[in-house]
């Protein structure tokens, strides 16, 4: 379907063109005193030098054609050259009814289907999940729905940290608690135990406890390397520990990532792609991109247009070991291979820009992907507590995400027990539907790129911007028509039954509704689930305000009644499918 935008503006062009004048000056936009009227179009103003003609007249010339416009009620040319715009009744329910009708509300799939790998989650074997893999996850997860729903092809890819230096600190500490463990045994040729040496708690209290002895002794950290060297050279103890590493810590991280409502496709980590480090680096030199420089091989990847200075990209280092960004540009060229994507998309701490201008300039340099591959950084900012600074603990650490989680579902449960009369068990499954909605929310309607202000009160209330307050709006609206069905009406029986509206605060709903098309298409275009929320918000607003001002189940003419049941029940449709898309869901009842 043309967004309605789009055929405001076309009706407005053609008055323009029969009035005598460029068709181009006819774009209509919002109206930015809406107080007056809903649409606007300056095009008269913008005409008048090439004219030669007051504003004011070009604009009395485009109102006298649309006297009788279908798509206007009221086209008023006002000083000093302004039209002011009023919708016709009848054309905004024949759009709302056609929205109706179809299957995506009215959005068209993309004309450029598009493959598209999104790189997001990154979370690290062994260590526990925190804040800053809040974000990414949230964030991708929305862009890749997004994305999907616009028809594209989607593939996320969680780029698991599980390879390089933490592997070997971990390693060498269990070697030093267990050293009789037949990983350990050079000499042992039987097949290894089926059963992890550990539990996940003990995997995750070794790591920072190995991390915080390499960093105070240095014996400590050149045996934790030799582990690290040993597993990267195959050694077969070293890899069958390693994958009861891996196991647990998946096993771990699935349970973790489920209950974010977080899905991947790939579950490739760095360690994929270990194998084609060699020929990539030596392929690299072949084509004379990389040299040695102090011992490093790197790749030159600053351009003349740079106004700040661009350091090369490191491939080796002087002890020929690979570092993040040779396997991030190996990740690149096994992508390319086995997906053959048209972008690759990455969700990621928007601190870590300059190292992927530098990995992208570098991949486009060494001819990893092809001219016209798109290789894309969606930067996040940082989640900050109430005192401006990165969000911690309140004993000063940094906060593991289950324990994030479990406030935000306890504050939820707090408030719903305090709003109504539930049991224990309903209320903690509530909690963590809205919990859930609370959180992804009050990251998403921020624009990924900025900080903001973690804030459990904010997040978990039921007013303003807010999660809470889009499910209670879907909620409310399933409680009237539930009550219809209960008072004998069959809402599917008049799910189509959308009239023109009858009062403003009814024709003002059906104005956000029609804005669904254009507003999931920008927040797709721009990578910016933000926009999405920006949508909702006003929806569910305009929703409220149309819902305290009308009478809807004692309203007596029965077809006026079916009408605006068929617009409740659009309204509900279009909230909980962008929710979808946000990645949450709303419950039956709060
Ligand atoms: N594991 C990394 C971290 O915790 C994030 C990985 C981001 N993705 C990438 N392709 N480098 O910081």
């Amino acid at each position: 379907m043309k967004k309605i935008l789009d055929l405001i503006s076309e009706e407005m062009m053609q008055a323009f063109e029969q009035a005598g004048y460029e068709r181009t000056l006819g774009r209509v936009t919002l109206s930015n005193r809406p107080d007056l009227c809903e649409y606007q179009c300056n095009g008269a103003m913008a005409g008048a030098k090439q004219y030669k003609k007051a504003p004011i007249m070009i604009a009395n010339d485009v109102a006298a054609k649309l006297s009788g416009s279908a798509v206007f009620e009221k086209a008023e040319a006002v000083a000093p050259g302004f039209l002011n715009l009023t919708l016709n009744r009848e054309f905004v329910g024949s759009y709302i009814r056609e929205m109706r009708a179809d299957q995506k509300y009215g959005l068209e799939k993309t004309q450029n289907p598009a493959k598209i790998v999104i790189d997001y989650g990154g979370p690290n074997v062994a260590k526990p999940l925190h804040v800053g893999h809040l974000r990414s996850a949230i964030i991708g997860e929305s862009v890749k729905r997004i994305a999907r729903y616009m028809g594209h092809t989607v593939v996320g890819d969680i780029h698991l940290g599980d390879w390089g230096q933490p592997m070997g600190l971990i390693m060498n500490e269990l070697r030093r608690r267990k050293p009789e463990l037949v990983y350990f045994d050079e000499n042992y040729t039987g097949a290894y135990p089926e059963e992890p040496p550990f539990t996940i708690s003990e995997l995750e209290e070794i790591y920072p406890f190995a991390s915080k002895c390499a960093k105070e002794d240095e014996a400590y950290r050149a045996d934790a390397m030799a582990c690290t060297y040993k597993l990267q050279s195959g050694v077969p103890g070293y890899r069958a520990l390693w994958n009861h590493i891996i196991a647990v810590s998946v096993t771990d991280l699935k349970k973790n990532y489920e209950r974010l409502n977080v899905e991947f496709d790939l579950w490739n980590g760095e360690s994929a792609v270990h194998d084609r480090i060699p020929g990539m680096v030596e392929a690299m030199k072949e084509g004379g991109y990389a040299y040695v420089s102090e011992g490093a091989l790197v790749v030159d990847v600053k351009e003349e247009s740079d106004t700040k200075e661009i350091p090369p990209c490191m491939i080796l280092k002087s002890d020929g070991a690979a570092l993040y960004n040779t396997t991030d540009l190996a990740t690149i060229l096994m992508r390319m291979e086995s997906e053959k994507p048209d972008r690759i998309v990455y969700v990621v701490d928007k601190r870590q820009e300059l190292y992927f201008e530098q990995v992208f300039r570098c991949a486009r340099k060494t001819k990893l992907v092809r001219g016209d591959t798109e290789l894309k950084f969606l930067g996040f900012g940082t989640m900050n507590g109430k005192d401006g600074k990165p969000f911690k603990t309140r004993e000063g650490g940094v906060m593991r995400l289950e324990n994030l989680i479990q406030e935000i579902n306890d504050e939820m449960f707090r408030k719903i027990q305090e709003s109504r009369e539930t049991s224990d068990k309903e209320a903690r499954a509530t909690a963590q539907v809205v919990g859930l909605a609370a959180l992804k929310y009050g990251d998403l309607s921020n624009q990924a790129s900025k900080d903001y202000i973690f804030d459990i009160d904010r997040f978990t209330s039921s007013e303003g911007d807010t999660g809470p307050y889009i499910l209670y709006t879907i909620v409310r609206i399933k409680s009237i028509l539930a009550k219809y069905t209960e008072n004998g009406g069959d809402v599917q029986a008049v799910v189509s039954d959308i009239k023109a509206p009858v009062n403003d605060s009814e024709k003002l709903l059906m104005m956000e509704l029609a804005k669904y098309n254009a507003s999931v298409e920008a927040a797709c275009a721009e990578y910016a689930p933000h926009k999405i929320c920006a949508y909702i918000y006003d929806l569910a607003n305009a929703f409220n305000h149309f819902y305290h001002e009308t009478k809807i189940v004692a309203e007596e003419d029965e077809s006026k009644k079916a009408g605006w049941i068929a617009l409740l029940a659009l309204t509900r449709d279009v909230l909980e499918t962008a929710i979808d898309l946000l990645g949450f869901s709303a419950p039956e009842r709060m």
